[in-house]
């Protein structure tokens, strides 16, 4: 007998986690592969936090989050996105962007509703959808076009079942900015074939080389069928507060909120007003953390457009880079097995990210110059090492 589900059972594990493991056993390895900032989250939003604690809220929060942290989100994307959601029904507070993006798609598909992911992707996504009872479907993403998609390649992969459209900008893992032209082009798809679009924009305050960062949201027409996932996590270096946040039509939005009194209830009361003080307080720290990931970006592309068999594009955001290693003439698994065995320097194979990440591997920057000039160069010794 069997009583674990069949949706369960068809959840794969994480490679990026399997990676981690392998080399948590060894030592004096240097590692590309975390999915966070390096920094501790800046003091004046800790202090926040402690002095909610020592105030003696303790208590339950509205499922939605509390008032002050909707309202405080809200006048944020107006300045930033020129659109006014209402935090008192379009706005919701969740548990990171993941949670955001889980009960948006648990609010959006019903079971064999078809969900448009790119290729490569973040794991996450596909089995989010297969947690809903959804069934991804993918579109290639190409490094002739900077893995920005081609708009040609959504519109084939649509069909009858076609409910959603998940949009990742700045993307995990290629580093790819959609322009606002792409995006345009995706909003009339949507619009003409009547799909929802999620848009999961938790890395969009890393932009570099003064691209623009445009959000599908604000394209005509795209408001009431766009649901914007951001977080506290990577802007604000507090993956481990759990603290991320929606805004959406509120026929959405109230049914997320429905949901979360049934998962999580509320989200950390000390964590929201720590974001609380995110967003209202100095902005000094995410600046210089900006300014510091820009720095090591250089650093890394430079590099690794200097070692034999390796190339890497230009990732316009995001702290990874995602770099080709088809000269290798090996799969991306066995070259960051091997990558690591011989040289205890981790890398998350491409593979990992969906079928069209075969030949690349990512390396995350967030991690100090002095593991990147020593991984650049073990990553240098093994490439020589091959024929
Ligand atoms: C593309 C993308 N979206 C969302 C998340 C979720 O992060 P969090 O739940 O910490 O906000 C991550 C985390 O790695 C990510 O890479």
């Amino acid at each position: 007998m069997n009583e674990v589900s069949r949706r369960a059972r068809e959840i794969a594990g994480s490679p990026i986690r399997r990676m981690f493991n392998i080399a948590a056993a060894m030592e004096d390895v240097i590692s590309f592969t975390v999915g966070e900032p390096d920094f501790v989250t800046p003091a004046n939003i800790r202090e926040a936090a402690v002095r909610s604690l020592e105030r003696g809220e303790t208590h339950y929060t509205a499922n939605a989050g509390v008032p002050p942290l909707r309202q405080a989100i809200g006048s944020r994307l107006g300045s930033e996105y020129g659109l006014s959601w209402d935090p008192e029904t379009e706005i919701i507070v969740t548990a990171g962007g993941m949670e955001a993006l889980m009960l948006g798609m648990m609010v959006l598909i019903d079971p064999g509703d078809e969900v448009l992911i790119s290729d490569p992707h973040w794991p996450n996504y596909p089995r989010q959808v297969l947690m809903c009872g959804g069934v991804p479907r993918f579109f290639t993403l190409r490094e002739e076009n900077g893995f920005v998609p081609y708009p040609d390649d959504l519109r084939k992969a649509v069909t009858a079942k076609t409910k959603l459209i998940v949009l990742n900008s700045p993307a995990n893992p290629t580093g790819a900015v959609m322009d606002a032209e792409t995006l345009q082009e995706i909003a009339r798809l949507a619009i003409q074939k009547d799909l929802f679009v999620i848009s999961d924009e938790v890395y969009r305050r890393f932009i570099y080389d003064g691209t623009q960062f445009s959000s599908i949201s604000t394209m005509e027409g795209m408001t009431e069928r766009t649901l914007v996932v951001d977080s506290f996590s990577k802007t604000y270096a507090m993956t481990g507060w759990r603290v991320g946040f929606a805004a959406g039509p509120r026929r959405v939005v109230e049914n997320m909120v429905k949901y979360q009194e049934n998962f999580v209830g509320c989200v950390n009361t000390q964590a929201q007003y720590g974001a609380i003080e995110a967003l209202q307080g100095p902005q000094t720290a995410l600046h210089e953390m900006i300014q510091t990931y820009a720095e090591r970006r250089r650093m890394i592309v430079e590099g690794l457009n200097n070692i034999p068999k390796v190339s890497c594009g230009w990732p316009k955001g995001t702290f990874y880079c995602f770099a080709n290693i088809r000269d290798a003439g090996m799969s991306s698994e066995d070259f960051t097995m091997r990558l690591l065995r011989e040289t205890r320097v981790v890398a998350v194979p491409g593979s990992g990210f969906g079928a069209a990440g075969e030949g690349y591997v990512r390396l995350s920057y967030a991690t100090s110059s002095k593991n990147i000039t020593e991984g650049l160069s073990r990553l240098r010794r093994f490439t020589e090492s091959l024929p």
